[in-house]
């Protein structure tokens, strides 16, 4: 009895102008509201820049908004920085912390995601919080130990009630972008490793409340058997989320 549901989300990343994130929503709302919703939500993360005038074509259409991440601090000299409460006066729902671009590029660590966590959290906001290893981690037999290590850091000093709030996103690094995305049975793998992880720090109801995205080149013809696996609750959709078409088609394929 899986009674959580799904949540398909796109990471524009540093795509699309203003005026092209426009067009994007526009033509995706179109698509989106002919789809049987209910157990499906949909979001979209743009750029920072991008996210007021998205917000206003979304009003009155079930389509979310997800900032790409936030800083910890509330607000004050902190130049280049923008505050959760910044991204939830802007309309945003949720906020993705700890991508591996993030961590990769931009020194972003457990101890950083879990400061921006609290700030998220104490916004009124959901963190969508990324973990995955990289491909020599993998092939060393390390995955399940780094995931972990990344989720226990990342949730430091939060309670079982706000962790249930959480959304996570399993992404492993050498299927970001490459074309080359996880079988659905790796990726059901991790998530009920995850789900036990979590049962372990926290306890079962919790993790159970948990939602687990998968990301890493989801397609329009891999999205449906990704998203049957019973521990996959949606999805974090990079490249194909930027075409209307392609990103409603991985939308109805978790429908
Ligand atoms: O956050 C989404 C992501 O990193 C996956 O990107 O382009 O492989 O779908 P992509």
């Amino acid at each position: 009895a899986q009674a959580r549901r799904k949540l398909i989300a796109g990471n524009w990343k540093m795509n699309k102008t203003v005026s092209e994130g426009l067009a994007l929503v526009r033509e995706l709302k179109g698509l989106v509201a002919s789809l049987p919703g209910e157990r499906v939500e949909v979001a979209v993360a743009p750029t920072f820049v991008s996210l007021h005038a998205v917000a206003k074509e979304l009003e009155g259409s079930s389509v979310k908004l997800a900032g790409q991440n936030c800083h910890w601090e509330a607000s004050g000299a902190f130049t280049g920085e923008v505050s959760a409460g910044m991204l939830k006066d802007v309309g945003c729902t949720y906020v993705i912390l700890g991508h591996s671009e993030r961590r990769q590029f931009f020194g972003e660590t457990d101890e950083t995601v879990n400061k921006r966590a609290r700030a998220v959290l104490g916004a009124g906001l959901i963190p969508i919080l990324c973990v995955g290893e990289t491909l020599a981690e993998r092939e060393a037999g390390r995955t399940l130990e780094v995931v972990e290590r990344q989720v226990t850091g990342g949730l430091k000093g939060f309670q079982a009630a706000e962790v249930a709030t959480f959304v996570l996103a399993y992404e492993p690094v050498w299927a970001i972008g490459t074309g080359r995305t996880a079988t659905s049975a790796q990726a059901q793998e991790v998530h009920k490793s995850l789900r036990a992880h979590l049962a372990k720090l926290y306890d079962g109801e919790t993790a159970e409340r948990v939602l687990i995205q998968y990301g890493g080149s989801v397609k329009p013809d891999n999205a449906a058997e990704l998203l049957g696996q019973p521990d996959v609750d949606g999805a974090l959709v990079g490249g194909a989320s930027l075409k209307a078409g392609d990103f409603a088609a991985i939308i109805k394929g978790g429908a």
